[in-house]
């Protein structure tokens, strides 16, 4: 069965304003396969193989935002907490809909062990889902997030380091360091290593003194070996007498640079709700 099934099922999915073309398989049920278009509630994350039967959806469905208590309000964008747990037919519909966007990752029917954190952006309808991420609630590895999505009609406008940042927030609330599951999908490894090493240059060229590798860790919650990643990508890593010194090479300067005139939107970490659970 396997090679057939992890041939591209889905043809067209329609999501709110949307229609975008999946990437990868998804096993979504078999008689939705080849569909000409998949209906899916942008609310509670439904899906049907049929318009009136999604017109009739609409008309009874409720939700306005993610099934979750909203832990993050800035501006239009807010963050919801779902736990897989609770909610385990929106976040098992959060997962196959984000499975067609992921080739290498396995999907986790069992969704009880994770939490699910879901980025919105609100207008006079309701909180539109942008993207998300999942993260374990026990990770033996120290793991702060296991899945990364920004959803493809909303990509390159960099909620992808949102996300990114969001999570290293979470980790800085509970005092810990953290780091995505590997293996990381090219456009993971990619994403994160920009946003590593922006986070890092702004710091670098903002701190008066020496710096350490292990006080950069504290201050953003990553870990070391993904410092080190960042850096050594940077080449600000400089081996002198046996131990490691950063310095602010032609490539740190020139991403400053670019990063500044970016302008991103950031988190705000005054704005977060949320005390790790003990
Ligand atoms: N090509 C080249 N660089 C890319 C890229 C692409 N298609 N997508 C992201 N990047 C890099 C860029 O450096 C970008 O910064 P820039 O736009 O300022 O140049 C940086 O990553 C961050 O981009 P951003 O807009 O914040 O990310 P995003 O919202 O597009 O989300 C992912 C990034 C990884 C979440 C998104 O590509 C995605 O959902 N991919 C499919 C799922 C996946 O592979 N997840 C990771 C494994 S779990
Ligand atoms: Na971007």
């Amino acid at each position: 069965t396997s090679e057939i099934a992890r041939m591209k099922n889905l043809i067209i999915i329609e999501m709110g304003q949307f229609q975008v073309e999946p990437w990868y398989f998804s096993p979504y049920p078999i008689e939705l396969a080849y569909t000409p278009v998949l209906y899916i509630c942008e609310f509670c994350l439904s899906f049907y193989g049929n318009k009136t039967q999604y017109a009739r959806h609409r008309t009874k469905c409720t939700l306005q935002h993610p099934p979750g208590n909203e832990i993050y309000r800035k501006d239009d964008l807010s963050f919801f907490e779902i736990d897989g747990r609770r909610q385990k037919t929106y976040c098992r519909n959060l997962c196959l809909l984000s499975k067609c966007f992921l080739d290498h990752k396995t999907l986790y029917y069992d969704v009880d062990p994770f939490l699910f954190y879901i980025l919105t952006q609100r207008d006079e309808r309701g909180c539109h889902i942008i993207g998300y991420f999942s993260k374990e609630k026990e990770s033996a590895e120290n793991y702060n997030l296991a899945c990364i999505l920004t959803l493809p009609q909303y990509q390159r406008m960099g909620f992808g380091r949102v996300l990114m940042q969001f999570s290293y927030e979470l980790s800085k609330a509970e005092g810990k360091v953290g780091s995505p599951e590997k293996p990381l999908s090219d456009l993971g490894l990619l994403s994160y290593r920009t946003f590593w090493s922006e986070v890092l240059v702004d710091m670098l060229v903002m701190y008066e003194g020496e710096i350490s590798i292990d006080e950069l860790s504290q201050m953003t919650s990553f870990t070391v070996q993904d410092i080190m990643h960042a850096l050594y990508s940077l080449d600000a890593l400089r081996y002198y007498h046996g131990q490691h010194c950063i310095v602010l090479s032609e490539r740190v300067v020139e991403t400053y640079e670019r990063f500044k005139k970016k302008n991103h939107r950031r988190v705000d970490p005054s704005c977060l709700r949320w005390t790790p659970k003990v």
